[in-house]
């Protein structure tokens, strides 16, 4: 009798793993609360300085310029001034739009230029060092944000920044462990005297000053744009160009200019979802996936299950096949965009999905990748006390960009060529494939995965989205729309909960450590599905207006140093 009661236990037991969701962080299972405004990012004191420019009457824009300033000083190895990014936005009276400032190729780029004599890839020619860097777009999409929607002087809103980088703030265990992670880079591409290599390493309440990136802070309040397109910082980054074999222009700075663009839009159980354009990729592939998700029942399914592990990879292998094929540039390339975005192109693109039966990449497209983790990038949200709301992802690349510290003008470069696709069928750093859609073109834009979103529910703000994480932005994205809304969770348990990702090629599933249980993942490699596990994956800054009108920040504190706060 004993036996048998083991065994009917061990069966329950079975049974309740089998259907077992992740188990969600107890506490806390609400971030930041806010009565009018919040301001979420990769640094406490970003955030911080955020939420000062709301308090003495800034408005979100306002808040999110001098957001992304102080983030190229206290997190430089993505936030910049050396890179570019997309500003997402939606006003109280429910008007929305969008601001590409990417990185542009140089005008003496070429289709071929990562390629030896036999046309196959040099290696690390498109990541690391000068030839990897793009036009910087960050300094003129904050200055054409605040000429349309700033009120406060910009001078108010790169002061804290200065500040920061002159007198010096206090490193925290992940930045300076980031800091000691690439230093062998760091030093190979700017010498072994490299001021941010420390030959014992940096450790974590160290402080550290950047005092020639305060003196291009102080040109830029004082001139403007010009002050990093013109004038002695463009003389600083074309010296760099020059001593390093890069091909960054003094002609290409001055042609620089920030695109404003209408954003992609689509519904989702009832909500509608903001998301951005071309040349990002991520607006597209979302609302793709998110049209799909709609004809499964993911909430009954549940979070992590293998139900919904499966159904979320099937979904996501079409849809970054199409990205591979389809999304460039929109002004070299002709995205089809509404074809992408219709429904019965959808519907036919995800009848094919077997519920029971994993459909292997090889079948939808050719191809043969790997991916790589060391990447960073980094998102914001803000809401202010008049209900606007502005999301920002911003990025270097990979950590640190190209490596490349502007000698004199103390900062870091990108490395954004590298996400052209610099050989048809051959992946870049994020294991992502393309063809002529995202080829190199001089002064073309490279595609990208960056995805800062917005929600709205009954014509009302509802949420603020977005992460860093390379091609991982768009699934992270995803997720975290369909945790709140189908998983019923906070902001913050919705950013804490663990996370999955499938991009087709390579045709694995990643998921985060702890994100998927035994049980279902034998279920999964029962059904063919390879699984590889990952450390951790996006670092995500959000923010949700509950049912009681309060603002809730959901900031990925467990992942990262980001911090939200509100008032
Ligand atoms: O634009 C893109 O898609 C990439 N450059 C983003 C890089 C990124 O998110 C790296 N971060 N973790």
């Amino acid at each position: 009798m004993k036996n048998v009661t083991s065994f009917l236990m061990a069966l329950i037991l079975l049974a309740c793993q089998t259907n077992q969701k992740t188990v969600q962080p107890k506490t806390p299972v609400t971030g930041a609360l806010g009565e009018s405004a919040m301001v979420s990012s990769a640094h406490p004191l970003a955030t911080k300085v955020g939420v000062d420019i709301l308090k003495n009457g800034g408005n979100a824009f306002d808040a999110a310029i001098a957001v992304q300033f102080a983030l190229a000083v206290v997190f430089p190895r993505a936030g910049n001034i050396g890179g570019g990014g997309f500003a997402l936005y939606r006003m109280n009276d429910g008007s929305i739009g969008s601001l590409d400032f990417r990185e542009k190729a140089p005008s003496a780029s070429s289709r071929d230029m990562y390629l030896d004599e036999s046309g196959e890839i040099v290696p690390n020619l498109s990541v690391r060092g000068h030839l990897a860097a793009g036009v910087p777009g960050s300094v003129d999409g904050m200055f054409q944000l605040h000429e349309k929607f700033g009120t406060r002087p910009m001078a108010e809103l790169i002061q804290p920044a200065i500040n920061l980088a002159y007198y010096g703030y206090v490193l925290t265990e992940d930045a300076a462990y980031q800091l000691n992670q690439k230093s062998e880079d760091l030093a190979v591409v700017n010498g072994d005297d490299f001021f941010l290599v420390k030959e014992d390493g940096w450790r974590a309440g160290d402080s550290i000053k950047y005092t020639e990136l305060a003196s291009t802070l102080v040109q830029i309040r004082d001139r403007g744009a010009s002050g990093f397109y013109g004038g002695i910082v463009a003389d600083q980054i074309t010296k760099e160009m020059q001593r390093g074999g890069g091909l960054i222009s003094k002609q290409d700075l001055l042609n620089y200019s920030s695109k404003w663009r209408t954003p992609v839009t689509g519904s989702y159980r009832g909500h509608k979802i903001i998301s951005m354009p071309p040349p990002s990729s991520g607006g597209v592939a979302v609302l793709q996936l998110l049209q799909g998700a709609e004809g499964f029942d993911i909430s009954s399914m549940g979070h992590n299950t293998k139900e919904t592990i499966h159904i979320l990879t099937e979904l996501e292998r079409r849809v970054y096949a199409d990205r591979a094929t389809h999304l460039g540039d929109p002004d070299f390339y002709d995205v089809p965009v509404d074809m992408l975005l219709d429904k019965a192109y959808n519907n036919k693109r995800f009848a094919s999905i077997k519920k029971n039966a994993k459909t292997d990449s090889q079948e939808i497209k050719e191809g043969k990748v790997d991916v790589i983790e060391s990447v960073e990038t980094t998102h914001f949200s803000v809401v202010d006390p008049d209900g606007n709301a502005v999301a920002i992802t911003t990025t270097l690349n990979s950590f640190f960009g190209c490596k490349v510290y502007v000698r004199g003008a103390g900062f870091f470069l990108n490395n954004e060529m590298d996400d052209f696709s610099s050989k048809p069928g051959v992946p870049n750093q994020f294991g992502l494939v393309g063809g002529e859609a995202n080829a190199i073109v001089p002064e073309k834009r490279m595609l990208s995965s960056m995805t800062p979103t917005i929600v709205e529910k009954d014509a009302k703000l509802k949420m603020v989205v977005g992460t860093p994480g390379g091609s991982t932005i768009i699934t992270s994205v995803f997720q975290t729309i369909m945790n709140v809304i189908d998983h019923g969770m906070s902001m913050q348990e919705a950013v804490n909960a663990k996370r999955i990702h499938s991009q087709w090629l390579p045709d694995v599933i990643i998921a985060e450590k702890e994100g998927v249980q035994k049980a279902v993942l034998n279920q999964l490699e029962n059904m063919g599905h390879v699984i590889r596990f990952r450390d951790s994956m996006g670092r995500m800054d959000c923010i949700l207006v509950r049912e009681d009108g309060k603002l809730e920040g959901g900031a990925d504190y467990t992942r990262g140093d980001n911090y939200a706060e509100g008032y």
